[in-house]
């Protein structure tokens, strides 16, 4: 793989010399890649003194980044030790930053930096952008990102993406990565659909409005019986008191088609019934609904904590607390729906009507930020936990959509980069 650049990744690395700049797009587009180069080339040639490299995790960063700086100009000119949180690539000092959250601002609120590189700029805290910026006040310094579209009232989006002086920005496609193979690509879009398919595939900054399982058919989804018996049954518990408590009983089989079932349902509305369970009724239900059926994992809502221990207490085994991550839990459940791996059985009435009538919150999509309407979700919830936490998210680490493909392409074998040519031309200046 020893590709030249192609002609956007070339345009934008040589026009990238604004105060921030930004390469947004297409998921595996080649943004991070010719960024890096980019910012490589600002270490070598831009001004002295310290730079920051943000990414979400620091082990985003060891996953994402080191990976390819390292493979770009070699693990000793990448100066990294293990454990430590700093490069040194052409002698300038890169400080390597996690910002999950709010708190990373308070790590940037001292010193100067002669530069940044920011991974995935759309879900890092605004703060801590704003704060970089500030930071970053030094004379040329510049500032290099990339990030996948999110919804259009995204602050990224509005304040800096959309007529501000300051920033230059790229758009890229699948088409502009020349390394990826067509049938890459033709992957890539099987990977993605409805909103996701917008924004990561065709990248474009479009709303979550409207019906978040809006391909929901019962003809599509839904079978009137167990596909098969199975040895193998996972479990979603999401709780309520006051609010709707439901079970899941999904049916596992990874040698036939549907391999995802949801067999039965357990739901339990304390203002219909107007009475409410204690946990010792909620655990006898459970126990019961449970019987004779073997089960493989049992993820409860990370809230339940009582239910939890009332469970623990009765020795009930195989207690995992579920991995909550809305966003990434729906996009992973949505496309075992939408390609068929998993369906819904007929008797499950009230997860039927919830595919039907979940939606998108209207008044959060204005102010930039997806989340579905919190209302008729407590089977889908129940079903997210169990089926993303298992497959994914047992040892709570957070992933995106983006990862969890990298992570599908990874195991299919999809190679990394090489140190193409092109880039090992000395003459190479931003101009
Ligand atoms: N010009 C190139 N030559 C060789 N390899 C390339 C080139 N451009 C991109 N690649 C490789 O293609 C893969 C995807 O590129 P990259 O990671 O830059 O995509 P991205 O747009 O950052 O994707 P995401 O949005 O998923 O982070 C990487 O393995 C990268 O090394
Ligand atoms: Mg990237």
């Amino acid at each position: 793989m020893d590709g030249e650049p192609s002609e956007l990744q070339l345009k934008s690395f040589k026009e990238s010399n604004a105060k921030i700049n930004i390469w947004e797009g297409a998921v595996r587009s080649g943004k991070t890649y010719i960024s890096l180069w980019r910012f490589i080339t600002e270490l070598k040639e831009g001004p002295p003194g310290d730079y920051a490299l943000i990414t979400r995790t620091y082990d985003t960063f060891k996953r994402n980044i080191l990976k390819m700086l390292e493979e770009m100009i070699g693990i000793r000119d990448v100066g990294w030790r293990s454990g430590h949180r700093e490069c040194h690539v052409f002698g300038k000092t890169i400080h390597i930053i996690g910002a999950d959250d709010e708190r990373a601002e308070s790590k940037i609120r001292g010193p100067t930096f002669s530069g940044a590189y920011v991974d995935e700029v759309s879900i890092i805290p605004e703060s801590v952008f704003r704060m970089l910026i500030s930071r970053c006040a030094m004379r040329g310094a510049k500032i290099f990102g990339t990030t996948n579209p999110d919804s259009p009232y995204h602050w990224l989006k509005k304040d800096f993406l959309d007529g501000n002086p300051d920033v230059k920005s790229w758009q890229f496609k699948l088409d502009d990565n020349p390394e990826l193979a067509e049938d890459d690509k033709e992957y890539l879009k099987r990977q993605y659909n409805g909103l996701w398919y917008q924004r990561f595939i065709e990248g474009k900054w479009v709303q979550a409005e409207g019906s978040v399982y809006e391909f929901f058919t019962e003809e599509r989804c839904v079978i009137n019986a167990p596909p098969s018996y199975t040895s193998s049954y996972i479990v979603g518990v999401d709780y309520g008191t006051t609010n709707p408590c439901a079970f899941v009983l999904i049916g596992h089989d990874s040698n036939r088609f549907p391999n995802f079932w949801v067999e039965s349902e357990y739901y339990f509305d304390s203002r219909i019934a107007q009475r409410q369970k204690t946990d010792t009724e909620y655990a006898d239900d459970l126990q019961k609904f449970l019987e004779g059926h073997p089960i493989e994992a049992i993820y409860l809502d990370p809230s339940a904590v009582s239910f939890r221990m009332e469970l623990q207490k009765r020795g009930v085994a195989k207690l995992y607390e579920a991995n909550n991550e809305v966003l990434d839990g729906i996009h992973f459940m949505r496309n075992l729906l939408w390609n068929g791996t998993l369906k819904v059985c007929r008797g499950c009435t009230n997860v039927i009507k919830e595919l039907q009538s979940y939606v998108w919150d209207a008044k959060s999509a204005l102010t930039g930020i997806d989340k579905p309407k919190k209302v008729n979700d407590h089977a889908l919830d129940a079903i997210r936990y169990a089926l993303y936490t298992h497959l994914f998210g047992k040892d709570g680490q957070r992933l995106t959509a983006q990862d969890i493909d990298r992570m599908e392409m990874e195991a299919r074998g999809g190679g990394g980069p090489t140190l193409p040519r092109f880039f090992q031309d000395s003459d190479l200046r931003v101009h």
